[in-house]
């Protein structure tokens, strides 16, 4: 299958890129590099990838302390920055993992990532989830944390004030929140003293979120869409008999034919389209070059972008089942389907 554009050039000029300006006046590039590897790619690979990635064009990285690569992409950044790429021409996000919550574990938790990555600053960092939950990585989606706790305001907002913290120092230009629903958003807004800029939250054709998205934006926020192809190569834990497949959607692929593109560049072409930034990983400079090509313009038409919209089937891949709190819950119970904050 074709996988580029008909005339893709070597590289894109990064100002050729769509941006999103943010409160403080940062550009956010409006496709992102992921870097969670899975199982997959290893920490070297997808460090490559990064360093491969900025030669391309590419200026946002999407890392997290998590994905257990955050040293081989410090490096690969360094690399970067002696081609003559600025630091302040690239937009660097990173998350706080789940086991990092405790109001006295913030900061040092940024601190970890900041050295790990070799910066002295993010331009973004994240609350991965809204769960102190912990898991270790890999485990089967049966598996629970014996603390795993409901979530909690109150400890919401302490770590949301140490993220506060976190800019008043400098270590941090912008904070913001990741798999929040709208109840969970309300309340954050409310109490916020420094207003969260981002969230980051699961979005592809088959899942689109509408009502978040709205909610998202309405606040001023940015909506980062995570897996924006659907994650084709998301762990055998992450997978359902019912899960559909967006790369294989006939009005995907119908576009995908018109512009002689990989269906999975139209997925990336429908986000940044729709005003949401696609955080898309690949390790592959083909599909880098193709899927930050998409970031350039507008390629589809309104007829299109009406059709995509048609084909939302509600199909959340990441489920996060590891997150629940009590026996004989359903995931459901994570992201407070009934419109309230689910009860502990
Ligand atoms: N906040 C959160 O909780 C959260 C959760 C999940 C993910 N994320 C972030 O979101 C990023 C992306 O999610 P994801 O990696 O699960 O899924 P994804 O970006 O939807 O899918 C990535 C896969 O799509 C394929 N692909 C990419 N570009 C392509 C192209 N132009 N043509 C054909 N195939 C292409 C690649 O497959 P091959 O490798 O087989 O070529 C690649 O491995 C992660 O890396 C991470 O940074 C955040």
């Amino acid at each position: 299958m074709q996988q580029h554009f008909p005339d893709l050039p070597s590289q894109i000029n990064p100002n050729a890129v769509k941006k999103h300006i943010l409160p403080d006046g940062t550009e956010m590039p409006a496709l992102g590099l992921g870097t969670y590897g899975s199982d997959h790619y290893s920490p070297e690979t997808v460090a490559n990838a990064v360093l491969e990635a900025v030669r391309l064009g590419y200026r946002h990285i999407d890392c997290a302390a998590v994905y257990a690569n955050q040293n081989q992409i410090g490096m690969a950044l360094q690399q970067a920055m002696k081609t003559g790429v600025a630091r302040e021409q690239l937009f660097i996000t990173s998350k706080l993992w789940n086991d990092q919550h405790a109001a006295e574990n913030v900061i040092p938790a940024c601190k970890k990532t900041l050295e790990e990555l070799q910066l002295s600053y993010l331009d973004l960092f994240l609350i991965h989830w809204p769960f102190p939950n912990f898991h270790a990585p890999g485990v089967d989606v049966s598996s629970r944390d014996p603390h795993a706790q409901p979530y909690n305001h109150q400890s919401y907002m302490q770590t949301w004030h140490q993220m506060e913290r976190l800019v008043e120092i400098g270590l941090v230009r912008n904070i913001g929140t990741s798999n929040m629903t709208i109840p969970k958003l309300k309340r954050v807004l409310e109490d916020a003293k420094i207003q969260p800029v981002c969230e980051q939250m699961e979005l592809h054709p088959h899942f689109q979120q509408p009502e978040l998205f709205q909610f998202v934006r309405e606040h001023n926020m940015i909506a980062a869409g995570y897996c924006p192809i659907g994650s084709p190569n998301r762990p055998e834990r992450d997978r359902t008999p019912q899960d559909t497949v967006d790369t294989s959607d006939p009005v995907i692929t119908a576009i995908a034919s018109r512009l002689k593109v990989h269906p999975a560049v139209v997925c990336i072409l429908w986000a940044v389209q729709r005003g949401q930034v696609p955080i898309a990983f690949s390790v592959k400079p083909q599909q880098m070059l193709a899927n930050l090509m998409a970031a350039t313009g507008s390629f589809l038409t309104n007829e299109e972008m009406q059709a995509v919209a048609a084909i939302d089937k509600h199909n959340r891949l990441i489920k996060g089942h590891v997150f629940l709190w009590k026996e004989n819950q359903t995931w459901e119970a994570l992201w407070d389907v009934e419109g309230q904050i689910t009860p502990p």
